[in-house]
């Protein structure tokens, strides 16, 4: 994965060594009084749907803002990528050295990656596919909670545009925050939290929010003006994911003769983490788990099935059984009927179409009977979960999980402890 081909990679190496229209179009100045910088953004914005009903609603607008790692969505884009990728602590530590080695193994890399990301079609779907689902949501939103429309749709990726700093300066831009306020639900598109996959995107989003809109302790009435955030920091077991899986599993065993079908063995897989961050006290594994066994009861159980986990690199223990392994493992033992599942990501990435389709299935010896089931993409059902997990979220109240105010045992991070106080330090939302 992105990790396995990029990031995680590297160290082995190591080792060895949517934007929207205005806030309201109703205040949005003509583009002969932006400032270059806004003018900048206006071209840069992504077309979305007009926004035009419940403008006046009680407590919208709402901006939706889908975090995940993103992509490379050029070839050109991967040196960026794989640079922001390695300078980040929170998913490579690299000690004290982070600044040095982290470019280091990001130069070193990116001729093999672009190799990858050329061989999948020249970039990364995440973006066209991260801004469609947010669009799409953000429609039905605005018919089931019409009493927190418009809803506007905003991405963010943690190493690859558009970044979160481009995102906050948008809503700013929009007319969220500066003194109006405003409303945004910070929606991790990663199902199953870990601290460096949420966590760091999360951390990200507390530092730009400190230097944009100032370092005021955590906000608990919303009178200063700044934007007010809440999160969906972990959906493991929604049911509109776990229908959305189900499906795409059902159609991927349909494609096996009838008498061998109930003999397919499912082979979840997820992208692995270091066994250091699993020892810290990670919830992910579990929470990982949690969302196989939902699928697998939602299937009533029909198949036998394991979950394994891909890209490990390097020489330290990571969590297993390897994905790769696992198929080379059944296929061995006779057991030439397995269908891969992508459980830990909501769209195509390289770890889908390069990883798994070119590498695990391609170099299998049987692409005919090893199979992956289609990832969640421009699922309806999955878009309509999105959707209803929102609305829940929105309707509760509440600022976040109670599983964000708790630190991994182990953790010893500043970022961490000042990002939780923010965001998991504020008891209520105005209104609610
Ligand atoms: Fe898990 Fe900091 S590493 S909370």
């Amino acid at each position: 994965m992105a990790l396995r081909n990029s990031a995680c990679q590297l160290s082995k190496t190591a080792s060895q060594a949517v934007a929207t229209p205005a806030l309201s179009s109703l205040s949005a100045p003509p583009r002969w009084k932006l400032t270059p910088f806004q003018r900048q953004l206006r071209s840069l914005a992504t077309a979305v749907h007009p926004v035009t009903q419940d403008a006046t609603s009680s407590k919208g607008p709402t901006a939706m803002v889908f975090m995940n790692m993103g992509g490379p969505s050029t070839v050109d884009e991967v040196g960026d990528f794989l640079s922001r990728l390695f300078a980040d602590a929170d998913l490579i530590p690299l000690g004290r050295l982070q600044n040095y080695i982290g470019p280091l193994i990001s130069r070193r890399r990116t001729p093999k990656i672009q190799k990858q990301y050329a061989a999948i079609g020249g970039g990364s779907p995440i973006r066209k596919w991260s801004e469609y689902q947010a669009e799409e949501m953000c429609k039905i939103l605005d018919k089931t909670s019409p009493e927190t429309a418009p809803h506007k749709p905003y991405v963010a990726f943690r190493y690859a545009n558009p970044l979160t700093e481009e995102m906050y300066n948008r809503l700013l831009a929009d007319g969220f925050g500066n003194g109006k306020g405003g409303r945004a639900v910070a929606f991790t598109q990663y199902p199953q939290y870990s601290c460096s996959t949420t966590g760091s995107s999360l951390n990200e989003l507390w530092k730009w929010r400190q230097r944009l809109e100032g370092k005021a302790g955590p906000l608990d009435d919303g009178k200063d003006g700044t934007i007010q955030w809440s999160v969906i920091d972990r959906w493991p077991v929604h049911h509109g994911l776990v229908e959305a899986f189900a499906q795409n599993i059902e159609a991927k065993l349909a494609e096996y003769p009838e008498e061998r079908r109930s003999q397919v063995v499912l082979l979840f897989s997820a992208h692995s983490l270091p066994m250091s961050v699993i020892n810290r006290g990670d919830p992910y594994a579990a929470e990982v788990g949690a969302t196989v066994y939902a699928v697998m009861q939602r299937l009533k159980f029909s198949n036998p099935y394991r979950l394994c986990y891909q890209s490990q690199v390097g020489p330290q223990p990571w969590l297993g059984p390897q994905t790769a392994s696992a198929v080379e493992e059944y296929i061995a033992k006779g057991q030439k009927d397995l269908v891969l599942i992508p459980i830990a990501f909501t769209s195509d990435h390289i770890e889908t179409l390069y990883e798994l389709d070119e590498e695990v299935i391609g170099e299998s010896g049987h692409k005919d009977t090893v199979k992956r089931v289609e990832s969640l993409n421009g699922s309806k059902v999955f878009i309509e979960g999105l959707a209803s997990l929102a609305k829940e979220h929105l309707e509760s109240g509440i600022l976040c999980s109670t599983q964000m105010g708790l630190r991994c045992p182990g953790c010893k991070s500043e970022r961490c402890l000042e990002s939780k106080k923010f965001f998991a330090g504020q008891q209520t939302l105005p209104g609610q």
